[in-house]
């Protein structure tokens, strides 16, 4: 299921959007005009990783520092331990829309 999110132009650049779809809090970052989504609540205790600090193309936990990849949703650094979901992101006619099938 494709669903629209929001125009292009109104993601912030280099840092988080935290957007809901359904029951899915989902985080959303654009860098450098490419843009990605993962799951938004950390695998380790739900912080939102939207308000993360962002590392190149890793998102850092604002809880207790775990670095999640944004292309995989793998932490690389503890405590979290488990993936967040990552989710097709296509951009059409200036749009940013999700393939809300999670890998
Ligand atoms: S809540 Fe994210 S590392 Fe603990």
């Amino acid at each position: 299921m494709r669903v629209e999110i929001t125009d292009l132009d109104k993601l912030p650049a280099d840092r988080g959007l935290k957007v809901t779809v359904g029951e899915e809090r989902i985080a959303l970052f654009k860098i450098d005009g490419s843009v990605y989504a993962i799951g938004d609540r950390c695998s380790h205790a739900e912080a939102s990783l939207a308000e993360g600090e962002l590392w190149d193309r890793s998102v850092e936990c604002p809880r207790h520092g775990s670095e999640f990849d944004l292309e995989t949703g793998v932490p690389a650094s503890l405590p979290a331990t488990a993936p967040v979901p990552v989710y097709d992101v296509v951009i059409e006619d200036g749009k940013v829309f999700l393939d809300m099938e999670s890998s």
